[in-house]
């Protein structure tokens, strides 16, 4: 439709009409049996705003979504569509790994073609937006959500931001299969305090940009037609009631033209905040800083009539956000063809295909990250192995928010291993959740009902099971519901008697090969005690145990790199490579010096740092080379080093670039990653890998908060992670 005709439309349209289009409801309107993934509202939604309402989430199914919209364009006074939003994260159907386990393979084509077959499949059910990616910078294990993000770092980040929105929306989202992005949560949701889920966030300006809205320009850059206003307060004000977020940086700074969306009743939650004493005042608040849409509440369509007439809020504002609910509907084609590309028969063909099961396979191959091995990997096949632990049978490794994916559809490590034929023992050992304890997840509790007697039997037949094998490979972990939204742990541990089964394990079977499941980053300290091998596969996803048996048996080698590092233990949480020098910088050299910037009982580094990852096979790397020494305003240098597979199998490494601005107007963290690239080589073959150096990318906000780049002395860094010291220095002038 032509913007003139929207414009038509606009004014057309009654105040209540207008109102309405800017809700939002639950698919508990709709249809039934639908998924919550927030808490239900008690506060009476009026049949006119549903009849009205302009977007509804949740709801999927060709044959549902067609009904809904048929009879909702035929109600509706001006026939106007639906939006159909869910939350397709890694995946419909066919489930991916989850968005950390996608960083964690540093290659963007995974998360490309995760997004593309998710588009799809959920296209194909009717649903025309979903409310990926989350770009949110995590840097703190305890919160449930890392598994959402790609993880510590804002360039990667930024980098899968773009990957993320083009996988989905393609060069247009109108086309078949392709679904419009919604960016979230802005800003700066991923560093809640403590840890703790929908907490507050303080974050100083500067790291805000620096570090934090990167990855969200990045997807706006890439298209993305919506962004989410973020649950938290940052630096005390609501996101969703931030008029300098949403405004200034987020519309006149990036440039944003698409729609806004509050996330799962966070305009009302304003109130709770504490900016306004009821509703009425959070729907002004909101509406002023430019939340289009109103996820889930009555705010808007309950009071938004009675501020406008009032004179509290001018029409033109609720035009504006009207009119951008309209543009989103344009963009998606929805006046000429609303029920999108929702296809029953599609649905049969599409869903699950085999097609969409290999990539997904091929996909969380690349994602596995080898953190351990004295050798005793890959497994051959004429070995006797046990695989023992929950993980092993389990098939909800879909991770927390594949809401519509179904752990039936997954294979679990005993059918693939099973499906690969080799000589295989298996025993569960345990259940994933401690006896007598229980997780939420979406909706349903999973819980526990094993009496003391009967898990000690089961850790009993598991060490029966050990003593038969040369080698055991322990399947261990969190529960999928131990991570995602509302699920922040205190303890980033396994649970309990999966530790009781593995030490009892280890001590009849010295070779010990973790596999280990995982949302977040986990203290494994006592896993690292205990085996000789430690391969993190995270939530793995639909193809999950054909994946791990191909990874374990040396089809292909392991060749994923940590996202987001790996605690010594919780208490140095938030813990991340690129922090900042102190004053009093720790002098491994002299550990008895006590006025050092340190912790007096463990260690300031990471167990595993950002960027670390094995192979089956070992890499050299030459010096860096530096095309010049110096860089001039609008020159490039090119750094490159020669990257060599000595070993004796095919492999995979990540070369990952770092750079250091040695001095700055503000102090600079002491590296931040610039550039990477996943490259295989064979055994003997080596690889020249380049990666160019502009002065773009070596700027920040300086002390004035101009963003530029400052002349002077850099170190370059490449190697294999992020403690490399493979170094070169050049010169800005
Ligand atoms: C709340 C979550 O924070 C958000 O990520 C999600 O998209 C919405 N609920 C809708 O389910």
């Amino acid at each position: 439709m032509e913007q003139q005709k929207l414009l038509d439309l606009l004014k057309d349209m009654s105040l209540d009409e207008k109102i309405n289009q800017l809700f939002q409801g639950g698919a508990g309107f709709y249809a039934e049996g639908s998924i919550a993934t927030g808490p239900a509202s008690e506060q009476g939604f009026s049949e006119k705003t549903i009849r009205e309402a302009g977007s509804v989430l949740s709801v999927v199914g060709a044959k549902t979504i067609k009904e809904i919209q048929k009879n909702h364009i035929e109600n509706h006074p001006h026939h106007i569509p639906l939006v159909f939003m869910a939350d397709i994260i890694n995946g419909y159907k066919t489930i991916f790994p989850i968005p950390l386990a996608q960083g964690a393979a540093f290659n963007p084509k995974v998360a490309y073609t995760g997004a593309e077959v998710a588009a799809k499949e959920s296209s194909a059910a009717g649903i025309h937006v979903t409310f990926s990616p989350m770009v949110d910078l995590v840097r703190d294990a305890r919160w449930g959500r890392v598994m959402e993000s790609t993880g510590e770092d804002p360039y990667l980040n930024s980098v899968y931001a773009k990957a993320l929105v083009e996988g989905y929306q393609g060069d247009d989202p109108k086309k078949s299969g392709k679904l419009g992005a919604c960016v979230k949560h802005f800003a700066g949701y991923g560093a809640p305090t403590g840890g703790r889920d929908y907490n507050n966030v303080e974050l100083s300006e500067r790291t805000l940009r620096d570090d934090y809205l990167p990855a969200y320009e990045a997807a706006i850059k890439a298209g993305a037609l919506l962004v989410m206003t973020s649950f938290n307060t940052l630096n005390r004000i609501p996101s969703t009631a931030n008029k300098w977020l949403m405004r200034q940086v987020l519309r006149e700074e990036m440039g944003f033209e698409g729609t806004v969306i509050s996330d799962w009743a966070a305009i009302e939650e304003i109130k709770y905040h504490g900016l306004c004493e009821d509703r009425k005042g959070a729907a002004k608040l909101a509406i002023e800083a430019g939340t289009d849409i109103d996820m889930m509440t009555t705010c808007y369509s309950n009071y938004l009539k009675e501020l406008i007439e009032s004179g509290e809020v001018s029409e033109e504002l609720l035009d504006e956000a009207v009119l951008r609910v309209l543009e989103l509907k344009n963009k998606l084609g929805l006046f000429e063809n609303p029920y999108k590309d929702a296809d029953e028969d599609a649905e049969k063909t599409v869903l699950l295909c085999e097609e969409h099961r290999k990539k997904a396979k091929e996909a969380a191959k690349e994602t596995f990250v080898l953190l351990e091995n004295n050798g005793i990997l890959p497994l051959k096949k004429e070995e006797k192995v046990a695989f023992i632990g929950p993980f092993t049978e389990e098939k909800n490794i879909i991770g927390a928010w594949s809401i519509f994916g179904e752990a039936k559809d997954a294979v679990s490590v005993k059918e693939g291993v099973e499906a690969y034929k080799v000589n295989a023992l298996f025993a569960k050992g345990c259940d994933s959740i401690d006896p007598g304890k229980k997780v939420y997840g979406m909706n349903l509790p999973y819980d526990c009902k094993r009496t003391k007697e009967e898990a000690d039997a089961m850790i009993e037949e598991a060490v029966e099971t050990a003593l038969k094998a040369d080698k055991v490979v322990m399947c261990i972990g969190e529960h999928m519901a131990q991570t995602g939204e509302a699920a922040s742990r205190g303890d980033i541990t396994i649970p309990k008697q999966q530790k009781k089964l593995l030490k009892a394990v280890a001590r009849v079977n010295k070779n010990i090969i973790v596999v280990l499941f995982n949302g977040r980053p986990l203290d494994i300290r006592k896993i690292k005690e205990l085996a000789k091998a430690i391969l993190v596969v995270w939530m793995p996803g639909s193809e999950g145990g054909n994946a791990i048996t191909e990874v374990l048996y040396g089809e292909t080698a392991p060749s994923g790199r940590l996202p987001m590092s790996f605690p010594y233990s919780v208490g140095q949480v938030p813990v991340f490579y690129g922090e900042f020098n102190t004053g009093r910088k720790m002098d491994d050299s002299n550990p008895d010096n006590k006025f050092q910037s340190r912790y007096i009982d463990i260690p300031n580094k990471p167990l595993y740092t950002f960027g670390y990852g094995l192979s089956y096979t070992k890499f050299t790397y030459s010096e860096v080379n530096l095309s010049r020494g110096l860089l001039e305003e609008g020159g490039e240098l090119i750094a490159s080093v020669i990257v060599r597979n000595t070993g004796k199998r095919r492999g995979a490494e990540v070369v990952q670039m770092y750079i250091r601005d040695d001095c700055g107007s503000v102090a600079r963290p002491v590296r931040e990653l610039k550039g990477f690239e996943k490259i295989w080589l064979e055994p003997g073959e080596e690889k020249e890998v380049s990666f160019s150096i502009t002065e773009e990318i070596l700027k920040f906000h300086d002390i004035n908060m101009n963003y530029t780049a400052e002349k002077g002395s850099f170190t370059v860094f490449i190697g294999s992670d992020s403690d490399t010291n493979n170094q070169k220095k050049f010169e800005l002038i």
